[in-house]
């Protein structure tokens, strides 16, 4: 039987690498005028930063990562062995925590300087149950901005998150910013207790799992989708009301920011996140169309706590990511076209076959202006050159005779009006521009 990709895990064939490429520079020109600038990090890292930074209660580390090994501690580990914690890795579940992990190991941020904002785009992977807009390795074009506390990064993230799904093609009546603030370390404690104990004194109206939740994170009881749950936590107390006057203050800037940015958001109590590592604002943008279940299309936050979890110094930090196959399924369910990859601008042809070496030369002389050309390989009929001409999406063809070759000159066609004309052979690149 023929060997198939990873269940989760898809092939990027040239429409689908163009569509990919054009999504990342998109993402890159409209984050490059707020300051944004590209970074990449591996996509394994130690196991340890993704337990420390993300949370081990957490979905995505507890059940979701995939975790790597070299082939001699895989061998250990399958007879019985130990593997040291610094040669146990994992496919990168997510970008922020590789993000702020190298940003703490080279010193991005020293004390007293200014924000560092950093973009990244690449593959993530979650070993997830498969369904539409749910893969196990998924692509994400996120940024990560670290050193600044002020609601005034908050806002800007979120103002040039929504100006790139528009820059994209996804209609802003399409989406829905939701926003909501998880509190610091200050009040989240006591909120945490009061959801807990509205969580036992309501458990009857909870699934099982949430009742196990109630202990360990009681707040992602809020995320459940169980139908039950979500009407028993209606009743649980709003983190908003439980905000210190600090986080109080920060949110209420925050909004009051994107208010006068014209940004339209609803908050919503329910908006926790998946990922531990949170404080304050939090926020995510759903799509209505294209997906079904799976309609976050981008989600971020503030993360103040992160670098000193990794091991760095208190370092303020805020980001989000943007998944790049929900956003192209929303894109498909709203028509907007979609790139296609061709193989070359102009086609070099012959009508007789004596005249490849005059040919291939042609052909040399339009690759080395910069031009994107070809010829036929396997000793096609001049008409079966056109046919593969127009194949590979070729604006001209460049028509090689033994009359014109032997004035010194080839006829050049444009595909498109069929218009033909006569250009000296060593004149067809300057023809063509
Ligand atoms: P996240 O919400 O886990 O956040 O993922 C961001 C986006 O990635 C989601 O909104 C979704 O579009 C996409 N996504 C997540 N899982 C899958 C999947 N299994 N299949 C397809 N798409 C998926 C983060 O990853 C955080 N690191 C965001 C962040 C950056 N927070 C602060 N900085």
């Amino acid at each position: 039987m023929a060997i198939k990709s990873p269940e989760g895990m898809n092939d990027f064939l040239p429409d689908q690498a163009l569509a990919w490429n054009h999504f990342q520079q998109t993402a890159q020109r409209v984050f490059g005028t707020y300051g944004y600038q590209l970074v990449y990090t591996p996509v394994m890292e130690l196991t340890e930063l993704f337990v420390r930074g993300i949370g081990e209660a957490t979905d995505v580390v507890s059940k979701e990562m995939f975790a790597a090994y070299s082939g001699g501690n895989l061998k250990t580990l399958l007879e019985g062995g130990k593997v040291r914690s610094n040669s146990t890795f994992s496919l990168r579940p997510e970008g922020t925590a590789g993000v702020v992990r190298a940003a703490v190991e080279h010193n991005l941020v020293p004390q007293g300087a200014a924000p560092v904002k950093l973009l990244y785009a690449g593959p993530m992977f979650r070993a997830e149950r498969v369904q539409k807009g749910r893969l196990r390795q998924f692509h994400q074009v996120g940024v990560e901005c670290l050193g600044a506390e002020e609601p005034t990064v908050d806002a800007e993230a979120i103002i040039m998150l929504m100006r790139f799904y528009e820059e994209i093609g996804i209609p802003a009546q399409s989406t829905t910013l939701l926003i909501n603030s998880m509190g610091c370390e200050a009040c989240r404690p006591a909120y945490r207790e009061a959801v807990k104990a509205y969580m036992d004194a309501h458990a009857d109206g909870l699934c099982e799992t949430c009742r196990t939740r109630a202990e360990i994170n009681p707040l992602r009881a809020f995320d459940c989708k169980n139908e039950d749950c979500a009407h028993t936590m209606e009743g649980a107390p709003h983190i908003t009301d439980h905000l210190c006057p600090a986080c109080q203050e920060h949110y209420t800037a925050v909004k009051a920011y994107l208010d006068a940015a014209g940004v339209a958001y609803q908050e919503d109590y329910r908006l926790v996140r998946g990922l531990d590592y949170y404080t304050r604002t939090v926020f995510e943008v759903q799509a209505s169309d294209g997906l079904g279940s799976q309609n976050a299309i981008g989600g971020g936050g503030r993360y103040d706590k992160l670098a000193e979890e990794v091991g760095g110094r208190p370092t303020p930090g805020l980001g989000f990511a943007i998944g790049y196959e929900r956003c192209q399924l929303v894109m498909d369910a709203a028509g907007v076209p979609a790139p296609h990859a061709t193989g070359c601008d102009v086609f070099v042809a012959t009508v007789d076959p004596s005249l490849r070496a005059q040919a291939f030369a042609v052909l040399q002389q339009c690759r080395n202006a910069g031009v994107r050309a070809d010829m036929d390989h396997q000793g096609r009929s001049l008409k079966s050159q056109f046919k593969l001409a127009d194949k590979l999406g070729a604006r001209s063809v460049v028509v090689l005779g033994p009359e014109e070759v032997a004035a010194g000159s080839v006829k050049l066609r444009n595909m498109e009006t069929h218009d033909e004309q006569l250009v000296p052979v060593d004149g067809v690149v300057a023809a063509l521009s």
